[in-house]
């Protein structure tokens, strides 16, 4: 998990496995790959116990990630009735869904639905009388939805002040489109309170708004990348007025402010940490790998090959350029290396001799691009467990806050849709 497949042949990174592993992983192709990734059982031939054991901790967690979310955890007999006005739907089973949704993507779209019905729920729970705060709100789609199908009050938090002014602009497009089709009033007061703030520690969430805030908290974050997650947490631990959260987190290499651990229990043990690559890994999406693979070409794969061969003549010819991002190039089965070398360097000022193309040493490589793909497909096995990693100690970081009554750490969105699809919740 510590290496980047883009190193595979500058450091060796075969030769690094156990050579049980190599051994077994020498006998399979490409085809096998769904089933050393625990898809499927049909024997290929019998795994090291170790691999065994991972792809085992691995499928589990895939189930866990797939189990359907069951609201029930969250509703009671006492609760009040949701205040709201439509339930929105990722189907756009309504002309308001239609009104609410133009220019939002299909993935934004399901993330939306499943979390209002969320924090419907969870609002419910506190008689809909908390405000709401999103923090790192984007281009608000979520928030707006919340106010306009919900009638819940938002507060947005966004760095990033283009995607407040096309949230403004969507807004207005929003209202005249619900006037002109005759749907229910809504009016400007009501859609989401912004603040364009790029936040750290230093802010306090209550001067950012002033006394626009009335009510205790619900703090919310639909894919508060990296280090923002880290503040939304410590919000929520430190902030008395905060009463709940949901989280969903993502990008956990983003930034150099990100903190892991969190918990004082891993705190205290130093065994425990990530590198920036184990980070990277975390992101990773094997279900989505796993869905495309029936679909895709599996000379697409190639590209991963190619990639690591390439940093072979960047590390030679243009050191300055390693790691950095290169062309994207659609592989097909005709596609030479040199080829993809040409188009994925166009305008990137490198020099490459053409002789390297026919020498044997990098024939050697391209020869062991298979060797590659098992690599890259070993490293999604591991992915799940990272992220679930990273996210039970931010779970148990709650857990050691004095005031805090509840966690959950829910699977709500469909992994293939959302691959970042654990929300965290909690309430004092
Ligand atoms: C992955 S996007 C998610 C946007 C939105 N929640 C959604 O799901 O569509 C993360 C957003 O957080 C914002 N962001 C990241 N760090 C931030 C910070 N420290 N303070 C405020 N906004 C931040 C980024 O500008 C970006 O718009």
């Amino acid at each position: 998990m510590d290496s980047y497949v883009l190193d595979f042949y500058l450091d060796g990174h075969w030769c690094k496995l156990p050579t049980k592993w190599s051994e077994c992983l020498n006998k399979l192709n490409l085809f096998d790959i769904p089933w050393l990734l625990g898809f499927n059982d049909q024997s290929k031939c019998v795994l090291p116990l170790t691999l065994l054991c991972l792809r085992s901790l691995s499928t589990t967690i895939r189930m866990i990630r797939s189990k359907p979310f069951n609201e029930q955890i969250f509703s009671s007999p006492y609760t009040k009735h949701s205040q709201e006005r439509h339930q929105f739907s990722e189907n756009l089973s309504t002309g308001l869904d239609h009104i609410l949704t133009r220019g939002i993507k299909a993935k934004k779209r399901h993330e939306i639905q499943q979390l209002c019905k969320l924090i419907s729920t969870v609002m419910n729970k506190f008689d809909n009388n908390l405000d709401i705060i999103d923090f790192g709100s984007g281009k608000c789609h979520l928030s707006r939805i919340l106010g306009i199908c919900y009638g819940f009050k938002v507060f947005c938090i966004e760095a990033k002040s283009e995607n407040l002014n096309g949230a403004i602009k969507r807004e207005n497009k929003v209202l005249k489109a619900l006037e002109k089709y005759k749907r229910f009033n809504v009016f400007e007061e009501e859609m989401p309170v912004k603040a364009n703030c790029f936040l750290t520690k230093e802010n306090r969430i209550d001067e950012l708004f002033g006394d626009k805030i009335t009510r205790p908290h619900l703090l919310l974050g639909l894919h508060a990348c990296g280090s923002l997650s880290n503040l939304v947490l410590e919000e929520f631990a430190t902030n008395p007025n905060s009463h709940c959260l949901v989280l969903a987190c993502c990008c956990y290499m983003n930034s150099e402010l990100f903190r892991f651990p969190m918990s004082q229990l891993l705190k205290e043990n130093t065994k425990f940490t990530l590198s920036i690559s184990a980070k990277e890994l975390a992101c990773h999406a094997i279900e989505k790998f796993l869905d495309d693979f029936s679909k895709k070409e599996l000379d697409s794969l190639k590209v991963h090959g190619y990639r690591a061969c390439l940093e072979v003549l960047l590390e030679r010819y243009a050191p300055e350029k390693r790691y950095q991002s290169m062309r994207n190039v659609k592989i097909t089965t005709e596609i030479t290396f040199k080829e993809y070398v040409t188009k994925a360097t166009k305008g990137l000022n490198i020099s490459i001799p053409e002789s390297i193309f026919e020498s044997n040493e990098i024939n050697d490589f391209i020869n062991q691009t298979d060797q590659v793909i098992l690599f890259y497909s070993l490293r999604l096995l591991i992915a799940p467990l990272i992220e679930l990693y990273i996210l039970m100690d931010y779970r148990h970081y709650l857990c050691e806050q004095n005031p805090v009554k509840n966690t959950y750490l829910i699977p709500l969105f469909s992994p293939s849709i959302s691959p970042r699809n654990f929300i965290l919740i909690a309430n004092k």
